[in-house]
């Protein structure tokens, strides 16, 4: 009876045990489930919301603004900046055609680069102007240095930030401007 008594109650000790380490366990499961669900308790996780019925844009030139964004972009932002420049503001002596002129064959030309509608040169603009087709047509006897075409994509690349565009788009932007320093420099 006695050895009964005392078998039964190791018995029990043992189911103890076991259903505390069990109740741990969930408890610890509980509190992971808790935290993970719980945003204060949560680590953040950066959340993207898509829009289903937008579809994403494809093109730098798109999420540019095409055209128009680009070239606001240029007429308001990046040409004034350029022009104010100390080291860029001489060689924009005795132009052959109006700073809008620039700033419309320009944003023709980069938005065609980077994806977009434009066509790339020969466009007739109202003022009878037609966008020029190489660089060294446009930059001939200026005879631009490396250091300042360099300088004039930092610009560009600088007000783009400013604006917002994302450090991708910048890149692709700079990469297009970057294509064109054999045929400008020191024509
Ligand atoms: C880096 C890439 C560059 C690109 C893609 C570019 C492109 C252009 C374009 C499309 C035009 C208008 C041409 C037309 O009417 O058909 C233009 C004009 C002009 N660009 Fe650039 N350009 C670049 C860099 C520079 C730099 C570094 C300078 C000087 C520091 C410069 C100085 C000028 C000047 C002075 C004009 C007006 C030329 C004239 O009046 O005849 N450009 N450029």
């Amino acid at each position: 009876m006695h050895t009964n008594t005392v078998q039964s109650s190791k018995e029990w000790v043992k189911y103890l045990a076991i259903a505390m380490i069990c109740s741990i366990v969930s408890i610890d499961g509980m509190t992971s489930a808790i935290a993970e669900g719980d945003p204060v308790m949560a680590k953040p996780t950066p959340v993207i919301q898509e829009v289903p019925f937008v579809v994403k844009s494809e093109s730098v030139a798109s999420r540019l603004g095409g055209f128009f964004g680009i070239h606001a972009f240029l007429r308001d932002r990046a040409l004034p900046a350029i022009l104010a420049d100390s080291e860029l503001a001489p060689f924009f002596g005795n132009l052959s055609e109006t700073p809008s002129d620039i700033a419309k064959c320009f944003a023709m030309r980069l938005d065609h680069e980077l994806g977009g509608s434009s066509t790339k040169s020969g466009t007739h603009l109202e003022s009878m102007h037609r966008c020029r087709k190489t660089m060294k047509a446009i930059h001939k006897g200026r005879n631009i240095p490396d250091s300042a075409i360099t300088k004039f994509i930092q610009i560009v690349e600088e007000q783009a930030a400013m604006v917002g565009v994302s450090p991708y788009d910048i890149k692709a932007v700079a990469a297009v401007l970057e294509r064109n320093r054999a045929g400008i420099r020191n024509k």
